[in-house]
């Protein structure tokens, strides 16, 4: 057996991200690569809103960091080995492969109609990522932190996972779902996980900031503390997963071969180099119900395997519905075709980035998405476009005027590119949208003052004016990791070339950069709705 060596990477070596002000960033200021995951979706329904949550938040962090300049790699996909698939397709009348090659493909697409940009779409029924995990696991065998045992134990179907007893409700419903567990006896490989209680507790002190939010971390770090059992990892009782290397009678545990599809993707195995690059700077999104597969499994499956664990785990809280969560096995599920197609895209994206923060509980509502969009959108975002737009037709022939150097919003617009990019670099959206909201209301409010509508065309309106244009223009590039389509469409209208993607910050949210353009009116963007 061998030993356990962590770190793996001897201190300061290639991979790693490089955050402005960190000791590392100087040395290493060339590479700063930001690998994003979501987990991988269960192919057992259509995806819901709860999904589109999780997916819509990383597609934000990755537009972030595309936006100051990192190299990104953005990965999401399907998870669809396991029981949970396994009887969905059953109760269907069709093959797993058949329900899984149906039902990927409307992630796929649900992600597509949400305008994510991931970079690559993962399915764990590929070749690619087989090859993977049989690489991973041998490996973590012919380390000798894989032994063959006998296990019994309470199961839950749709967690795909064992329960204590003593953690289970009413002594016999699983605490996530309330159904009843099952009662599984197998003769099948252990992974010996309670050999990594203290790598595990020497990671979490020497990597304080790797699983945030703190809370999220303690209690990861508690449930170590409070003692590992070896875990169960192969399955005979199913053949639907990825056969074991060293005795084909098994096939991995879903959870056990799904982790892995985060360095599948990446190379693991089998493009050396590329996985040197991308690894372990990884920022994995997380719902809080999959912490302990995230926060103790997969970091201690890494020592064993012989590489480092992730830089960073950031766990997020649920979308609730009438205060429960929406998941597949309930009936409160919403698709986001559904709110789509009522309220169109970009607005869907901002709700679900503005009013749930990252790591709490939020409560999922059509009035909660109205009045948001109401107040934010319609009345404040929406309305100064408008409004700048209709008076540079009427005071200034439609050509956009330069703005102010000295004009007051200036102050606002640095303090609030600075508080919003504090607030994106610490993966928090809905801080970084209130603080980009601060600026918008800011400048209505100091058009209603200045009233360039009433006044006579001149170097006063102009000032005003350009200076909300100025505005305008540092907004579009704030809102392109939550509302790309938007601040590509106001970017065009007030004039600009290009897109404001292309754009690099902290250089263009400077002040002074409107360089005075064609000023378009077109269709309000965001109409007011019926509360
Ligand atoms: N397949 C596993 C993950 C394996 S990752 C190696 C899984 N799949 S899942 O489809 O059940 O859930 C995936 C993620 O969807 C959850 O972690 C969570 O991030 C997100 N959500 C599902 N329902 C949600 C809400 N109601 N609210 C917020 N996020 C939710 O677990």
């Amino acid at each position: 057996m061998s030993d356990i060596r962590w770190p793996v990477r001897p201190a300061g070596g290639a991979a790693g991200r490089c955050r402005p002000g960190s000791p590392r960033s100087v040395r290493y200021r060339a590479v700063s690569r930001y690998f994003i995951t979501t987990p991988i979706y269960y192919v057992k329904d259509a995806p819901h809103v709860g999904h589109a949550y999780t997916t819509v938040n990383a597609d934000a962090l990755a537009r972030w960091h595309r936006l100051i300049g990192d190299e990104v790699f953005f990965l999401t996909g399907t998870d669809e080995h396991g029981q949970k698939v396994a009887r969905a397709a059953e109760e269907q009348g069709v093959s797993p492969t058949q329900w899984t090659d149906q039902l990927a493909p409307r992630f796929a697409a649900a992600w597509a109609d949400l305008d994510i940009s991931n970079d690559d779409f993962i399915r764990t029924s590929e070749p690619r990522h087989h090859v993977a995990v049989q690489r991973f696991l041998g490996r973590i065998y012919d380390n000798g932190w894989i032994v063959k045992d006998t296990y019994r134990g309470l199961y839950c179907v749709a967690c795909e996972q064992y329960y204590a007893a003593d953690e289970l409700l009413d002594d016999t419903l699983c605490p996530i779902h309330r159904l009843p567990v099952e009662h599984l006896e197998e003769e099948n490989y252990f992974f010996r996980l309670s050999a990594f209680e203290q790598p595990l507790i020497d990671w979490y002190e020497s990597a304080p900031g790797a699983v945030v939010p703190e809370s999220k971390r303690n209690e990861a770090l508690s449930f170590i503390k409070g003692g590992l059992r070896d875990i169960s990892i192969t399955r005979t009782s199913i053949d639907w997963g990825v056969t074991v290397p060293w005795d084909d009678d098994h096939v991995f545990y879903v959870w056990y071969d799904a982790l892995i599809n985060y360095v599948t993707a990446i190379g693991y195995g089998e493009d050396e180099q590329r996985f040197e690059e991308w690894w372990p700077a990884v920022h994995h999104l997380i719902g809080k119900e999959i912490l302990r597969f995230h926060c103790v499994w997969w970091p201690a499956m890494c020592m064993a395997a012989g590489i480092d664990p992730p830089a960073h785990v950031q766990v997020h809280g649920w979308l609730l519905l009438g205060g429960e969560k929406m998941s597949n096995s309930s009936v409160n599920q919403i698709t986001p075709g559904d709110l789509i197609a009522e309220f169109g895209v970009d607005p869907i994206r901002y709700h679900l980035l503005r009013d749930t923060p990252l790591g709490s509980d939020g409560d999922f509502s059509s009035e909660g998405i109205t009045s948001r969009y109401n107040a934010d959108l319609a009345n404040n975002l929406g309305n100064l476009l408008s409004r700048v737009a209709t008076v540079v037709g009427s005071k200034c022939g439609g050509t956009g005027p330069r703005p102010a150097p000295d004009s007051r919003l200036a102050g606002v617009a640095t303090a609030v590119v600075a508080e919003a990019s504090e607030a994106w670099n610490a993966g928090q959206p809905q801080q970084a949208l209130e603080a980009t909201w601060r600026l918008i209301r800011e400048t209505n409010a100091e058009l209603e003052v200045a009233e360039p509508w009433k006044a006579d065309p001149g170097p006063g309106v102009d000032s005003t004016l350009g200076s909300a244009l100025e505005v305008l223009r540092i907004v579009s590039i704030l809102i392109v990791p939550a509302m790309p389509a938007t601040a590509r469409e106001i970017w065009a209208r007030i004039g600009l070339e290009g897109s404001p993607s292309d754009q690099r910050l902290p250089a263009a949210g400077s002040w002074g950069g409107y360089p005075g353009g064609q000023v378009t009116k077109g269709v309000p963007l965001f109409p007011r709705r019926k509360a």
